[in-house]
């Protein structure tokens, strides 16, 4: 955390926050290669498309190579994704986040949320040390009741569509799933997704604002005033829902109207002042925290669930070995406890492989904290910085062998995970900023997962082809599966017990 703050301080001085060009900061950006056919004032836009920008500079990666820049308009970007490179600008004594791009257009939501908070700014240490406990593992045995609830609402409504015969729309239900685990855990607050044929407004709103920095990124500056006008007013109403209904859950909390609480998130916040300094979270920093961690905490986590129910869908040998650990370890026991999950060793590989080949986010920034070479032979001065593409190092042959498309949940059992070098594998990003909900997404995914597989099998439409819907996050767009109800005697216990 020290090292944040000293480089905070160089920083503070030296740069320029946002969306800085390359140039200004990388005085040899000559030896970056580029696409070959640049247009004058507009810049590399042949063959993009502002919808797939990620799948776009995957392509251009692939023709590249490990470091390479791409410019819109004025501005020169560079991406990294090579596994030396990777690893180099992983070192956190020269480099730290970096909040640019999507992140910086979330700050007129959330502002010094733990996300977006700027390395320097003093809430994001405030906010890290009262709410780091609450993903110990006291806390995470605490959601446990909460995340297995959640889950029985999804299978009530899956078993409905299978005694119908429907297929069941996976990302839909995989976010209805993760929002309301997110804000139950958190938050003691029941959006009642399951319950709603459409997705609940706050829904709607996230996904909007999202969406509108998304397109902020892809359009210059200088017209965006113009060509996003309605969309600008459209996202100000957004905002204005999602601070109100935020207001809402924790005005209840404070009034104690409210269920929920025992040491949640949102008690954390209002309650717990830091132990060293006694300074405790401010009404508005509460409200950008838990909008934060309702965004963070849930569309990332439903895009896991949505590739690896993809995956298994496509591969019935995997399925058939996860099922096998299932039905082993959790036996006939009619909902598993807490210390039953992390046994679930396949399956939590399955998700590894699923976050390799599609990590739900698919980049992060870093940026030098003083002048520095990045592998050696690339100058920066303080506060250039690049952008990991965590899509393509995971891609990477150096480190993933010869056929890197192929999904294989045995590159993740231990033997295997030594052989390979360090920093080749960031789906929760790197460092003092990485993922604070790791854990949280981690139990979840694979409780999750592990509950799904013992109950059903998953017929995939054979017309599919996977589809990648890009917003701030990955998820695979049109996902639809059929089911068929198990049989064995673990699921007929459980029926038994929740028919009761
Ligand atoms: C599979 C699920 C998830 C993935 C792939 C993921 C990925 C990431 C990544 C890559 C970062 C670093 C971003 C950067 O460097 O700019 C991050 C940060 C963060 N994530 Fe997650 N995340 C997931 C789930 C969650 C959950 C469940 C929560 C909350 C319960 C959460 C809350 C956060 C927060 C608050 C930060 C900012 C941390 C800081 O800067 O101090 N995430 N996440």
């Amino acid at each position: 955390m020290a090292q944040v703050a000293e480089g905070a301080a160089a920083e503070g001085a030296a740069v320029p926050k946002g969306f800085r060009s390359a140039h200004h900061g990388w005085p040899a950006l000559d030896r970056i290669p580029h696409p070959s056919y640049r247009v004058p004032v507009v810049g590399d836009v042949l063959g993009a498309n502002v919808r797939t920008p990620l799948q776009d500079s995957m392509r251009v990666a692939a023709r590249l190579g490990p470091i390479f820049r791409r410019k819109a308009f004025a501005k020169e970007f560079v991406f990294v994704w090579g596994a030396d490179l990777a690893a180099d600008i992983a070192d956190e004594s020269r480099f730290a986040k970096h909040v640019g791009l999507g992140v910086a257009n979330l700050r007129p939501v959330v502002g010094d949320g733990l996300f977006t908070a700027y390395n320097h700014e003093a809430n994001w240490q405030l906010a890290h040390d009262i709410l780091a406990p609450g993903f110990s593992r006291d806390a995470m045995a605490g959601y446990h009741p909460l995340m297995l609830d959640v889950a029985r609402r999804l299978t009530a409504r899956w078993d409905e569509r299978e005694r119908a015969g429907a297929a069941v729309d996976v990302p839909g239900d995989m976010t209805k799933l993760a929002l309301e685990t997110i804000s139950r855990a958190g938050f003691g607050h029941d959006f009642g997704s399951f319950e709603r044929e459409r997705p609940h407004p706050f829904v709607t709103s996230m996904v909007g604002i999202l969406a509108f920095a998304q397109r902020r990124n892809v359009i210059p500056s200088l017209i965006a005033p113009m060509l996003l006008r309605g969309a600008a007013r459209r996202n100000a109403a957004d905002l204005e829902y999602l601070n109100h209904t935020v207001d809402e859950i924790v005005t209840a909390r404070r009034d104690g109207t409210a269920a929920g609480g025992r040491g949640d998130l949102l008690d954390r916040m209002l309650d717990v002042a830091h132990p060293d300094t006694g300074e405790r979270l401010s009404a508005e920093n509460i409200r950008r925290q838990v909008i934060t961690f309702l965004v963070a905490g849930h569309e990332t986590t439903s895009g896991a669930l949505s590739f690896a129910l993809h995956y298994l869908s496509r591969h019935p040998e995997v399925l058939a070995r996860a099922r096998e650990e299932i039905d082993r370890v959790w036996g006939d026991k009619e909902e598993p406890a807490y210390e039953d999950v992390a046994k679930l060793r396949y399956v939590r590989r399955v998700l590894d492989e699923a976050l390799r080949l599609w990590p739900t986010a698919p980049a992060f920034a870093r940026e030098a904290r003083g002048t520095t070479e990045l592998g050696g032979a690339h100058p920066m001065l303080p506060g250039a910085w690049a952008l990991v593409l965590t899509i393509m190092l995971h891609r990477d042959p150096v480190a993933w062998g010869p056929d890197p498309e192929a999904f294989d949940p045995d590159r993740f059992e231990p033997a295997a995970v030594r052989s390979r070098p360090a920093h080749v594998y960031k789906p929760f990003g790197t460092g003092a900023r990485a993922c604070i909900g790791r854990q949280f997404a981690l139990h979840e995914a694979t409780l999750v997962l592990g509950l799904l597989l013992r109950r059903y099998d998953l017929h995939p439409d054979p017309g599919y082809r996977l589809r990648i819907s890009e917003r701030l996050t990955l998820m695979p767009d049109g996902l639809t599966l059929k089911l068929g109800r198990r049989t064995p005697q673990a699921v007929s216990r459980e029926e038994s017990g929740a028919a009761g």
